[in-house]
């Protein structure tokens, strides 16, 4: 894609200015009095919302007004089958499980198993119908509440989900399209209909229901694109606009530029790595903050804020005071680069550990998270 750094759905590359993200994308940074509403409601804030990692919004303080007024709302996300699920992937659905327990909340996950086929030359339905299925034991994994969980399937649910889609792709005009995601005319005409298969989510409890339930869809920043052109079209069908909640991306091992992206293996820890693939991948790949010699180390001290094992503990230490521990202690030069690495190895192996066991589980509950349509 483009030359500088960029953002679309499908590709994030160079270094990500999130300030300069919020004025393009016309979103809205999470403030301290968003933040107090949201503790008010659930009792707590995440500490992805403590730390900055969940940063801008579109409509949460409605949302929550709505909550407030005792009117709640159903949560939406997603996931692209396409390739095994990394760490970053995570990000998002952990923060999703949280508002789903704090709020006791819907959740629609969908699985649209056509868009990555329709981008990616590489992917037949065959390898897609691989992933979808590996993948899904992933989101089980993350603990959602299977009662108020749906999974919507776009190839298995085609007809429940077509008809709405064509109501919101007879109102996109291509021009728009190519405006929102960039694309020129070489395009193929299913990446164009695309974005409607993944704006029916967003309002299809309503659909179904015949009531107006406000939908909230958490998600990295990428995705934000579909959910713009998404909240143009949805009043014209008599729908509220769905609102948003976005983090930022946990960056590849390599450091600063980009997003952890499957496409880049060595960048990246799958959910299914070994302690030993960590222990390797962290030792050798993960960019440091540290000095080149201990001596130098000790007297200078690391630089937290380039290290790749301070920022992703930043996303995965949940307790407050260790972190400013290891923080403090790094940036003196008392913590060591290997030493650093050590503490995140042991946090991930501990956080994989789990998220495999609850994998294995998850193989007979499938079918309990599916839709059924006659629900
Ligand atoms: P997908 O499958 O590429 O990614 C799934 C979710 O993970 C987020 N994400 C990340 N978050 C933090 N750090 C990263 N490095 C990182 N990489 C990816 C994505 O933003 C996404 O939230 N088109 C979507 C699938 C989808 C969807 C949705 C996503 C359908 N409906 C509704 C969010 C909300 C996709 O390809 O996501």
């Amino acid at each position: 894609m483009a030359n500088g750094p960029s953002v679309t759905p499908w590709d994030v590359s160079g270094t990500v200015n999130y300030d300069k993200l919020v004025k393009e994308f016309g979103v809205e940074r999470i403030d301290s009095a968003i933040l107090r509403q949201i503790e008010r409601a659930a009792g707590e804030l995440h500490p992805f919302l403590r730390r900055g990692v969940f940063f801008s919004h579109r409509d949460m303080n409605w949302v929550m007004n709505e909550y407030e007024k005792g009117n709640k709302f159903f949560l939406y996300t997603g996931r692209s089958p396409s390739d095994a699920v990394h760490i970053g992937h995570l990000v998002p659905w952990m923060f999703t499980k949280w508002i789903q327990d704090r709020f006791n909340v819907d959740l629609w996950f969908q699985f649209p198993d056509e868009e990555k086929f329709l981008f990616k030359d590489s992917l037949d339905f065959k390898k897609v119908g691989h992933f979808l299925q590996e993948n899904m034991l992933d989101v089980i994994a993350i603990g959602f509440d299977p009662k108020r969980t749906k999974f919507l399937v776009d190839t298995l649910h085609a007809n429940l989900m077509y008809k709405p889609a064509c109501e919101v792709a007879k109102r996109i005009t291509l021009s728009t399209i190519k405006a929102s995601f960039g694309f020129d005319d070489s395009a193929n005409i299913g990446q164009a209909f695309y974005t409607a298969m993944q704006s029916v989510p967003a309002f299809l409890p309503s659909y179904l229901s015949g009531r107006t339930i406000p939908c909230l869809i958490p998600h990295a920043i990428d995705q934000d694109p579909h959910f713009r052109i998404a909240r143009d079209v949805l009043p014209k069908l008599g729908f509220p606009k769905p609102a948003s909640i976005h983090s930022v991306f946990l960056p590849p091992l390599s450091g600063a530029a980009g997003k952890m992206s499957s496409s880049i293996p060595t960048g990246a820890i799958y959910t299914t790595d070994s302690a030993k693939a960590v222990q390797e991948k962290v030792m050798k790949h993960a960019f440091s903050g540290g000095q080149p010699t201990v001596k130098e180390h000790r007297e200078k001290g690391g630089n937290p804020e380039v290290d790749v094992p301070y920022q992703w503990l930043r996303f995965f230490e949940e307790d407050d005071d260790k972190l400013k521990k290891i923080h403090d202690d790094y940036q003196s030069g008392k913590m060591l680069t290997g030493e650093i690495k050590q503490v995140l190895v042991d946090l991930l192996v501990r956080l994989l550990e789990r998220h495999q066991a609850a994998r294995a589980e998850a193989e007979d509950k499938v079918n309990d998270y599916i839709f059924k349509c006659q629900e």
